[in-house]
């Protein structure tokens, strides 16, 4: 029995819980001189002041009470037209939920989802904080491995299938990745949509990097392949396209008929999210586009800053990828991630997060957000490739 389930009484599952590896990174090398940290998947502008300034009139006018648990109609509104207008898919107000965040929208399908023991096949690497909500449900988490080859990142989907059991209730997928960047084919959504549905299991798939490609418009949503009565939950978030990080409001996508079962978890949880944030997520939506291709544009700068360097680095293996805003590479020699972390916030004073936190395959590898300045970017680079390069 942990320590902590005997002096505190704490459920077991969760004194359980590990702490992520790249927390144990920002925990050793935060509030260090100088650092720069490219840990984190997030950039370093902060929210535009039209949406700002949605949020705060809002508030000025009393918009301060308890929320509607989907969400504002209003907003929902502004999501068919976007949905429509990005996907070109078609929504009803009924499919829709406004969450606290991407993270809630997942915590809030893991909750609806799982029974104790109930599996869920995992493509990974992936964020570590998905392994953590299946297993909070007391569900067991399976696998199905995202691979790094000379032609990029790709799922071999057979894998995929053959994971899954008679105890499988969900396939997880996240795209375009965190920390891959690997972006999953059309085809191979159209595929997976079709064998979740011959399955009768549940597909999640997690969007919320949907916007930020360099190869195309928009990445196509598992929305473009699935009927609305699919057991199908798109996960998005407001985090990331609009820079709204901090704000913490996400949305869902589900079949109909469910919407009264997560507004009695929202219930419980938040109660929902706060009337001006929904309001300024109005406004994003409605005035965000500029804000979009000026972020895709720096995130591909920094892309191409970071990887002009790592190609040359002899003992790096890296893939440009075309999707999201890391770069997940690998250093030869490296085994154990999270301590040739913590050397390079010694030695570098540059903070990556390590391999390690997410999942099978992701040992071995670094990741660093390219979300930031090309300036920090060069100076962090310059910095990191003094160790690097001694490999
Ligand atoms: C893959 C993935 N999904 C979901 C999220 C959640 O985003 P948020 O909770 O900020 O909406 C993140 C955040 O980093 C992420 O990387």
């Amino acid at each position: 029995m942990s320590e902590k389930i005997e002096v505190f009484g704490l459920s077991q599952t969760v004194s359980e819980l590990a702490e992520t590896d790249i927390s144990k990174v920002a925990k050793y090398g935060w509030g260090r001189q100088g650092l720069i940290p490219l840990w984190f998947g997030e950039g370093d502008v902060p929210t535009p002041k039209y949406i700002c300034d949605a949020a705060s009139e809002s508030m000025q006018m009393g918009e301060t009470f308890y929320t509607h648990q989907n969400g504002l109609s209003d907003l929902r509104k502004e999501l068919i037209k976007y949905t429509k207008r990005s996907f070109g898919v078609t929504l009803e107000e009924d499919r829709l939920t406004v969450t606290n965040s991407g993270m809630m929208a997942i915590s809030l399908a893991m909750q609806m989802l799982i029974n104790p023991s109930d599996e869920v096949v995992v493509i990974g690497p992936v964020w570590p904080n998905i392994y953590s909500t299946v297993e909070l449900n007391k569900g067991i988490v399976t696998h199905a491995s995202i691979k790094m080859s000379h032609d990029g990142w790709s799922l071999d989907l057979n894998e995929v299938f053959s994971a899954v059991t008679d105890r499988t209730k969900a396939i997880f997928v996240n795209t375009p990745g965190n920390p891959t960047g690997w972006i999953m084919p059309g085809e191979d959504q159209k595929s997976l949509v079709e064998f979740a549905r011959e399955k009768n299991i549940w597909l999640i798939s997690d969007e919320v990097y949907h916007s930020l490609v360099f190869d195309r418009p928009v990445a196509t949503s598992m929305l473009n392949f699935a009927e609305s009565d699919d057991k199908v939950i798109v996960v998005n978030s407001f985090s990331k396209s609009w820079l709204m990080t901090g704000w913490r409001m996400g949305w869902m996508v589900h079949p109909k008929g469910i919407a009264e079962t997560l507004a009695k978890l929202v219930q419980i949880s938040t109660s929902g999210v706060p009337d001006f944030i929904q309001r300024a997520g109005i406004t994003a939506l409605r005035s965000g586009d500029k804000t979009i291709a000026e972020l895709r544009e720096r995130c591909q700068l920094g892309r191409d800053i970071v990887f002009d360097r790592l190609e040359q680095w002899p003992s790096v293996r890296a893939i440009r990828p075309n999707g999201a805003f890391y770069a997940f590479f690998m250093v030869d020699g490296v085994n154990d991630s999270l301590d040739f972390c913590k050397k390079l916030i010694d030695i570098c004073n540059v903070g990556l997060a390590p391999g390690s936190a997410f999942g099978p395959g992701g040992e071995g590898f670094l990741r660093l957000c390219y979300a930031s300045t090309p300036e920090k970017l060069n100076r962090a680079m310059d910095a990191l490739a003094l160790e690097i390069n001694k490999r």
